[in-house]
């Protein structure tokens, strides 16, 4: 075995300058051989010119590696592609997340040793073939609605409600929601909830919209976080949806400019006409104001029942513990935490006193991004899935940091023009905070086989 001793350069070699490490060798992975695949597959949906993140264009090799190294970066640091689920010491879910885009440790290393490579193009005439990127549109829909004028949105930080009516005559179900916003730069998260009375119809009086803030009617059936995909509902699974039931689309619109901006955001629903076995049910866990939260707060370090997260506080905890008390038994196969920008980390559990499988986590979100908060759907294709019953407890904590190293949070802060930190307290704005969660569940009747 030979030893390579930092400092020491063998005689008659020059030391290395940066310049001789950027240099292709002839192991190092090419963008035509080996790179282009992955980018293509993974990357393109977002990545190429016209597209969410089309600045950073990946579409061909020469642009491509112009990022190199922030390709390495992202990568490796798993924050691209973005999906923040993560399994850690605390968490280690049961099953697998359905789309779940993460590059395998051998795609990492190729992108990293091809940027340390000084991202050599290859040849282009025994280019590997590039799959294209995958696709998480909804395979097929059969309504798409869309509100009757586009928004005009306007610099600030707000919810705007549109009623979107489902032109149905006869009963029917939903299997899948896609919501397509109108514009990215302005459209910051979208939930759909299922308005079975029309309530959202009389509150916009017979306007396209209104002002909604934290005014939520019906039952959450879908909604939109960039990069995640649709919403279908596992097989046997939809929701019943009755002639005159209204889609009450909420926008949080989230406008850094004066604009105005219009945007046309839509919801496509893919419907099925026979009826399910199981009906799904959305519950949100943790404050949210507006809702009822399901459960309680636990009291925080200091015994205090209050939500705040005192100006200068770094690694401060949320708790908040619910039981579950609707009869059956229910599969979990959505989740999703919810923060905004104070938050850092949120972790979502069940516990099941006196049984078998006594604890389960069910998603850490370790990295929180406010940007990047998506909805997290379970592998359920073999018909397993973490089980809910009455008497179960859920768990959420969320920590926060109010200081100055949350970088994040000091950012939006300054686009907002506010100079001092302030106690962060319960509220629908990004300036404000929250600690929720939300699991989609479905009625699977009496099962008794435990935990699985
Ligand atoms: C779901 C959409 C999406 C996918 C898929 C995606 N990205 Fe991104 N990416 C973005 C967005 C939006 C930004 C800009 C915001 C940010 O930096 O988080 C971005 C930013 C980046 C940046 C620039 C970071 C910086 O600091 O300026 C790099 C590099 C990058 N992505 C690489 C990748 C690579 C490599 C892949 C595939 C392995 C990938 N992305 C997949 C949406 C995506």
């Amino acid at each position: 075995m030979t030893v390579a001793l930092l400092g020491c350069t063998p005689e008659g070699e020059r030391p290395a300058t940066t310049e001789d490490t950027a240099r292709p060798t002839a192991s190092a992975p090419t963008w035509h051989q080996d790179v282009a695949p992955i980018i293509g597959s993974s990357c393109l949906a977002c990545h190429a010119t016209d597209s969410l993140a089309g600045a950073v264009d990946l579409s061909t090799g020469e642009s491509a590696a112009t990022w190199a190294p922030l390709i390495a970066q992202r990568t490796s640091e798993r924050t691209m592609p973005p999906f923040y689920a993560a399994e850690t010491d605390s968490c280690q879910p049961r099953f697998s997340w359905s789309h779940d885009p993460r590059l395998s440790e051998e795609a990492l290393s190729t992108l990293s040793e091809w940027a340390a490579a000084g991202a050599p193009l290859g040849d282009a005439t025994t280019a590997a073939p590039v799959p294209p990127p995958v696709d998480t549109h909804l395979e097929r829909y059969d309504l798409e609605l869309t509100p009757s004028a586009a928004y005009p949105a306007e610099l600030g930080d707000y919810q705007i409600c549109f009623p979107l009516e489902i032109p149905i005559t006869e009963p029917t179900w939903i299997k899948g929601i896609e919501v397509l916003p109108g514009d990215n730069a302005v459209v910051h998260h979208v939930q759909v909830r299922l308005d079975t009375e029309g309530i959202s119809l009389e509150r916009a009086e017979g306007e396209p919209y209104y002002r909604c803030d934290g005014a939520l009617d019906g039952d959450e059936i879908g909604g939109y976080l960039p990069g995640a995909p649709p919403v279908v509902f596992p097989d046997g699974v939809a929701m019943p949806v009755e002639p005159g039931a209204v889609v009450a689309m909420q926008i949080h619109y989230h406008v850094i400019d004066e604009g105005p901006f219009p945007d046309l955001t839509r919801v496509r629903l893919q419907l099925q006409d026979t009826p399910p076995r199981h009906v799904p049910r959305l519950l949100r866990v943790g404050n949210t104001p507006g809702i009822t939260p399901l459960g309680g707060m636990v009291p925080g370090p200091g015994g205090d029942m209050e939500f705040v997260i005192p100006a200068g506080a770094r690694g401060h905890e949320e708790s908040f513990l619910a039981r579950f008390d609707t009869p059956g038994t229910w599969a979990v196969f959505l989740l999703a935490n919810h923060m905004h920008y104070v938050g850092t980390d949120a972790r979502l559990w069940v516990e099941r006193p006196e049984r078998e499988l006594a604890a389960e986590c069910l998603l850490h979100t370790p990295n929180w991004d406010f940007d990047w908060q998506q909805l997290y759907t379970v592998d359920t294709t073999d018909g397993r899935a973490p089980l809910l019953r009455a008497g179960d407890l859920i768990r959420l904590t969320c920590t926060y940091d109010n200081s100055p190293a949350n970088d994040r949070w000091m950012e939006q802060l300054a686009t907002e023009g506010i100079d001092e930190l302030y106690d962060v307290r319960l509220g629908e704005t990004a300036l404000n905070e929250m600690c929720s969660a939300l699991i989609g569940v479905y009625d699977l009747g009496e099962v008794t086989t435990e935990g699985s």
